[in-house]
């Protein structure tokens, strides 16, 4: 069953309205992002499965602890793109997957347009990453893609969502754990998170 972690760490949430605020421009909004993704990886990670290694320190053998798998980020383009620096200060060895989504703006469903995703994803742990889950659709839809590669072990990684967008995706993926700063109140009549932040592709890329 699908786990929902709202993370209300001080300073995600001081970093978070910071970035709700429509004053704060395409340069901060964009800071902001990559901060709190780094934030957010700490808890996004926190289960991860560790295997022995054994090492020598400089005054004896010892059995340390390693990750047991390799980890994939894969952002949902565009604005998921926002949040991979900030998750690779944590795991610069990770891979990178693009998935490429956007939403129709009447039917609100995510039209599909681009797929590239390292070879052996099946065999690693994925971090889908996308500040918005709003109907559920674009992440339901990626993680169906990633499923037909084989992926068991996915984790979705957000800043706010909206109850519709959780409800939707914990019943077609209860497997797949939510990890957000929030969880906010609606969507409107145009499916936009309220009180959200607005267009998170837009304002990272300064496209409106
Ligand atoms: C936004 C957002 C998510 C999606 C969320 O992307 O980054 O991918 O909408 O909405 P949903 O949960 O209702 O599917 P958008 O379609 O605006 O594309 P963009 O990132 O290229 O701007
Ligand atoms: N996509 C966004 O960027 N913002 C929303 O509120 C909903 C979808």
């Amino acid at each position: 069953m699908t786990k929902l972690q709202i993370v209300d760490h001080p300073l995600i949430q001081h970093k978070l309205t910071l970035m709700r605020d429509k004053a704060t421009g395409t340069k901060d909004f964009r800071q902001m992002l990559d901060e709190i993704a780094m934030l957010l990886g700490y808890e996004v990670t926190r289960g991860f499965a560790l295997k022995d290694k054994a090492i020598e320190t400089p005054l004896e053998p010892m059995i340390g602890k390693e990750l047991a798998s390799k980890v994939t980020i894969v952002p949902i383009l565009r604005a998921g793109v926002g949040m991979v620096d900030g998750l690779l200060k944590l795991l610069p060895t990770a891979r990178v997957g693009h998935i490429g989504l956007y939403r129709d703006e009447e039917t609100h469903n995510p039209v599909f347009y681009y797929c590239k995703l390292p070879q052996d994803i099946a065999e690693t742990m994925v971090i889908v990453s996308d500040p918005m889950l709003a109907t559920g659709g674009s992440a339901v839809d990626a993680i169906n893609k990633l499923k037909e590669h084989g992926c068991k072990n996915i984790r979705m990684m957000c800043l706010v969502a909206a109850p519709e967008g959780v409800k939707r995706l914990s019943e077609e993926h209860p497997d797949v754990d939510i990890i957000t700063a929030a969880l906010d109140d609606h969507l409107n009549e145009n499916a936009y998170i309220v009180p959200g932040l607005g267009d998170a592709g837009d304002r990272i890329y300064g496209t409106k």
